[in-house]
């Protein structure tokens, strides 16, 4: 857990509610180094939780009502635990913990009072899971003020649902299990249908850079939504129940089946399925240099059959591919702007980092944020500090 987000919500809720609190949670955000617009259709994705993270400091109180203040956003919020009804929210960041409280009850999980302080220092819009991690962080206090055993697939699922029913956004399952479950040191393979996962090494001589190209996404609900009607119309017209069971061969037979918008959407599906799965294996080899070469491929899948990049992503990638020490770089996330990520011989990567943002920004003129992340652990709980 980060210490200093951990004396901050500790100072802030000594100041706010007196007396110390009983616990902090944490939950990670995240980034995926490769598998993207696979998670909805079934597939494979390949992320890792990093060390950029929201965390809680909580305590029980004795009645049905939750009270929190965020330090980011300056603001206080109060809600009763009464259940409630999906609606769509406002986006307003007290809206995730309602969600994940209503998901739970629905769910038939236990839910009882706590107050607390939050803060965070995942990039909020950047696409690297702000909302997932405030969600999981959520429902850790939730399990800590129940006495509940941490079960991170069923509270990924029950988190994805307060997303895509509360707040109203239509994610898969890769944000929420990831930052649930996430594996210090590795990222982790999960199949998006039977949510197993496997966790892989990140070997230490690579390092992998989120670049923030400072862009945000814009319009990103109604291209995602779009996308995901496009491969559901593929797989019907494959007549299978997501793009997840087509393969490489049985494509190349029947894409001249599907119109040519149709058809690119399913071709970078069914490639990025077979390059995850690839890169996985791959990165368990250690060969590296094919891990790289499949992020590429992944790169320019996304921007010319998916088309989800935007030329500010595109020039970070082809900016960071030009230094010596990349051994690959793609867009990742739902794309539309936000980040990049790239893996860079661990040796080279801090030099990568000034000079990849120096290129950046004198060719695009924004300022962007690189930084070499870690792969962290997913969410956990621990007993707080005193005041
Ligand atoms: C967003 C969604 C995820 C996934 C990615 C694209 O991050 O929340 O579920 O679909 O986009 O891979």
């Amino acid at each position: 857990m980060s210490s200093e987000l951990r004396s901050r919500v500790l100072d802030e809720f000594c100041r706010r509610f007196g007396g110390n609190p009983s616990f902090f949670a944490r939950a990670p955000g995240r980034v995926n180094l490769i598998g993207d617009h696979t998670d909805y259709n079934d597939g494979f994705v390949l992320p890792m939780a990093i060390d950029r993270e929201v965390c809680i400091a909580g305590r029980a109180r004795d009645d049905r009502r939750v009270s929190v203040y965020s330090i980011d956003f300056d603001e206080d919020a109060t809600f009763a635990l009464d259940g409630g009804s999906p609606r769509q929210a406002d986006g307003s960041w007290v809206e995730y913990l309602r969600g994940v409280a209503w998901a739970l009850d629905d769910g038939g999980r236990p839910t009882s009072g706590w107050e607390g302080v939050v803060a965070g220092n995942v990039p909020v819009g950047a696409g690297l899971s702000s909302s997932a991690a405030l969600e999981l962080a959520t429902a850790r206090v939730f399990s800590a003020v129940n006495g509940v055993v941490w079960q991170p697939v069923s509270m990924a699922r029950l988190a994805q649902r307060a997303e895509n029913e509360w707040v109203g956004v239509n994610c898969g399952i890769m944000d929420q299990l990831i930052s649930a479950a996430g594996t210090s040191g590795h990222a982790l393979l999960i199949d998006c249908r039977t949510l197993e996962t496997r966790a892989v090494a990140i070997p230490e001589s690579v390092a992998v850079v989120v670049l923030d190209t400072g862009t945000r996404r814009g319009l990103v609900d109604s291209e995602y939504n779009e996308r995901r009607a496009q491969c559901e119309e593929a797989a019907a017209l494959f007549g299978v129940p997501a793009l997840r069971d087509v393969d490489m061969l049985t494509f190349a037979e029947r894409a001249g089946e599907l119109d040519p918008v149709t058809r690119k959407r399913a071709r970078h599906v069914v490639t990025e399925n077979a390059r995850t799965l690839e890169a996985a294996s791959q990165l368990e080899e250690r060969n590296l240099a094919r891990v790289g070469a499949l992020m590429d491929e992944s790169h320019v899948s996304l921007r010319d059959d998916f088309e989800v990049s935007r030329p500010e992503l595109d020039a970070m990638v082809a900016i960071a591919r030009e230094h010596d020490g990349c051994l690959g770089a793609r867009m990742t996330g739902a794309g539309f702007g936000g980040c990049a990520v790239a893996l860079v011989a661990r040796e080279q990567a801090a030099e990568f980092v000034v000079r990849v943002g120096d290129r950046y920004k004198g060719t695009v003129g924004l300022q962007p944020s690189i930084y070499v992340c870690s792969a962290s652990a997913g969410a956990s709980v621990e007993a707080s500090g005193d005041c």
